[in-house]
């Protein structure tokens, strides 16, 4: 390993030798990562506004515009391509930044919460048609207290992660026992995609039928579906190139087993979802959105056929990713800290 960073940790010191970033390798300087900074926070609080700023072109019966959704949904997949790139970063402060940034995503589904609450939504959803319908309320609130806790432990984690000095040489292919760069660029990438469509999905569909926003909602939902169903091919191809690392040894063969299940689980779900979205969308005679591009309607209208593909995709699946995405979590802090394996997380994160 090598040591990319000069400067220590004075207790003086200005908050870039406390992270670190006297020496970028040449490449990255103080200033630019300001900027860099600052950049990122505008590109999540314009994806936020886009879609405000649509609304309100709606309202003045505006014919509604593709590029005001396609720009928010292109903002939401840089900052989630961005995020990872900076987590994997050979310097310790560019990840402490990459942390830092993760945890500002947490915090602005909150915010994007908060103004969803704005609108009158979540108190007046459109009128529920199956049971499950009625949780939803309730479910976006859980979804919120979540990303809250979440950004409040990827924060401690920063201010942790800055009294680190230890330079992260990765090489791009998966090694015996890590993932490589290009795995970790595709596994947190989609990770973050993913977790933003479940609350945004559940959301759009409260949106009562005559709600000028509603279509802004369903144009960043499906480009961003379609983007992780092209991103999990991407990573099957990868994981075929580069064999994925065995499982840890330690493991016991029932563990073992149970995490083998899940991972087959988790590429189903992330596969599952885009196709039964898009067979739902086509069934009920609507087209698919990526960007400013538009899949035509491929088959006739089917209402039975919606009913089906829309229970997969809109009760079934949920809930199943709700379960194992726990299980995973949980089995992963148990591997961490009860069974207490050091490398369990260092595998994937740093
Ligand atoms: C990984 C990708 C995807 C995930 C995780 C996802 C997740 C979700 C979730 C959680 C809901 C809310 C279900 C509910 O509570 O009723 C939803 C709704 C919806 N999704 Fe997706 N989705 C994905 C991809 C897609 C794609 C690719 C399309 C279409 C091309 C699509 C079309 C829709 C539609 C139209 C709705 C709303 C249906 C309604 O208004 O009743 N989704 N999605």
């Amino acid at each position: 390993m090598t040591s990319t960073q000069t400067g220590g940790l004075s207790s003086g010191g200005d908050i870039f030798s406390r992270f670190h970033l006297k020496n970028f390798s040449g490449r990255l300087t103080n200033r630019s990562l300001i900027g860099v900074l600052g950049w990122c926070l505008m590109l999540m609080l314009l994806g936020i506004d886009s879609v405000s700023a649509a609304e309100a072109a709606d309202m003045a019966n505006i014919e509604p515009d593709k590029q005001q959704p396609a720009l928010a949904a292109f903002l939401i997949v840089v900052c989630s391509v961005f995020i990872p790139w900076m987590l994997n970063y050979v310097s310790p402060g560019v990840r402490t930044m990459g942390t830092l940034l993760a945890s500002l995503s947490c915090f602005t589904i909150v915010a994007w919460f908060v103004f969803t609450l704005s609108t009158g939504v979540i108190d007046n959803p459109k009128p529920a048609v199956i049971p499950t319908d009625a949780a939803k309320p309730l479910l976006m609130w859980t979804l919120a207290s979540v990303a809250l806790v979440a950004g409040c432990f990827l924060l401690l984690l920063s201010v942790r992660q800055s009294r680190r000095r230890d330079s992260l040489a990765l090489p791009l292919r998966n090694e015996n026992a890590r993932y490589g760069k290009i795995s970790r660029y595709l596994h947190w990438t989609t990770a973050l995609l993913f977790l933003s469509l479940i609350p945004m999905g559940i959301f759009t569909t409260m949106i009562p039928e005559d709600a000028s926003f509603r279509l802004n909602y369903y144009i960043v939902h499906k480009t961003i579906g379609v983007t992780v169903f092209c991103l999990v091919l991407i990573r099957l191809w990868w994981n075929f190139l580069s064999r994925r690392p065995a499982l840890d040894p330690s493991l016991s063969r029932w563990e073992r087993r149970l995490a083998h299940g899940v991972h087959i689980a988790l590429y189903g779900l992330m596969l599952g979802f885009p196709l039964t979205g898009f067979v739902m969308t086509t069934f009920h005679g609507y087209p698919t959105f990526f960007f400013l591009w538009e899949v035509p309607v491929l088959w006739s209208q089917n209402p039975n056929a919606v009913l089906i593909w829309g229970v997969v995709h809109k009760v079934i699946l949920p809930y199943v990713f709700f379960v194992i995405i726990g299980g995973h979590i949980l089995g992963a802090l148990k591997h961490q800290f009860i069974d207490k394996h050091e490398g369990a997380f260092k595998r994937i994160v740093s």
